[in-house]
């Protein structure tokens, strides 16, 4: 048997890659934006594996044109990218990176959660551009995380982490999830609630759902309705489980008091798009999990996913 072929859909890190060149053929795509679908079908034909990200749609028209593939490993914990069913019909193994970067990604979580709550990027603004001429007793008032009822919705493995750092910080803690996780609620006196009740009880609401039929907009026009209008709303989930123009009219209107966006709907967001002009709307591109040792953790992690499916071996971290 040859060496088999695998595509690489971006530049990752040179050890995690090495391993690759050990074990097969590669085809890096080395640019900085992703391969377009066409791109990607041409050059995964005779590809048994592939490497992917969560920019790069693998789709079924992809799958069913890729009659050598046998793996799809994305370094990524999400895989909404990737048709399941196609994959699974063509005996195709997927992987993905859960896990690794649990706590960095609550750990931006709380930057984010912190940085909009204590208006940090309005402050270092107001001091850059030279307005900062005195101490006063009334400027830049943010709300308290301490002392905050914090509600976090999807309470698995990042939502977790994420309640930790809340309890940590001496906060209220709330959640809703669609199952009860008893260990939370007995750690950190966390209360399970339905998700109108925790919208309308909250100061500040964390999302940590992955991107399903279920949760696709489930933050729309009715759940900024329910919110207070003091109300902070941080997403390092995925963006479209926020209904973007809801939330842009929320926002407008005071029907919400600002927002801390890692991911948004669509991604990334055009640069002329209205929300970058709001004062209480404050955006980052997606680099919650953007930890030097934890990005060449998920590296090494879809590398490992990658070669046991190529030797015909069970996946260290299969979709479920
Ligand atoms: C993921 O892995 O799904 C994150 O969104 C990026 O780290």
């Amino acid at each position: 048997m040859g060496r088999p072929k695998i595509l690489v859909t971006r530049r990752i890190t040179e050890s995690a890659l090495d391993r690759l060149h050990e074990e097969g053929q590669v085809i890096l795509w080395d640019d900085q934006l992703p391969p377009s679908h066409d791109q990607l079908t041409g050059m995964l034909e005779d590809c048994e594996g592939l490497l992917c990200l969560l920019t790069d749609n693998i789709d079924r028209e992809l799958l069913v044109s890729a009659s050598k593939l046998r793996v799809v490993s994305t370094m990524s914990v999400g895989f909404e990218h990737i048709d399941l069913e196609t994959c699974r019909n063509h005996g195709i193994k997927v992987g993905h990176t859960p896990g690794v970067l649990t706590e960095t990604t609550a750990d931006f979580t709380m930057a984010l959660m912190l940085s909009v709550s204590r208006r940090i990027p309005e402050a270092i603004h107001f001091a850059q551009s030279g307005q900062w001429k005195t101490w006063d007793p009334g400027l830049l008032l943010g709300q308290d995380l301490h002392n905050a009822v914090v509600g976090i919705i999807g309470m698995g493995r990042i939502g977790q982490a994420v309640a930790r750092r809340i309890f940590a910080f001496g906060s209220q803690l709330l959640y809703h999830d669609l199952s009860r996780v008893k260990v939370i609620e007995k750690e950190f006196n966390a209360e399970a609630v339905e998700l109108d009740i925790l919208l309308n009880r909250v100061d500040i609401v964390s999302l940590h759902v992955p991107l399903t039929e279920r949760t696709y907009q489930m933050i729309s026009h009715p759940q900024f309705e329910t919110m207070k209008p003091s109300s902070i709303l941080i997403n390092t989930s995925r963006g479209a489980v926020i209904d973007t123009n809801a939330l842009l009219q929320a926002l407008r209107e005071g029907k919400i008091a600002a927002a801390g966006l890692d991911v948004t709907d669509p991604e990334p967001l055009p640069h002329n798009h209205p929300l970058y002009k709001l004062h209480n709307c404050f955006i980052t591109p997606h680099i919650a999990s953007a930890g030097a040792a934890t990005r060449a953790k998920m590296a090494n992690m879809a590398v490992d996913n990658l070669l046991a499916g190529l030797h015909g071996k069970p996946l260290p971290n299969p979709v479920a």
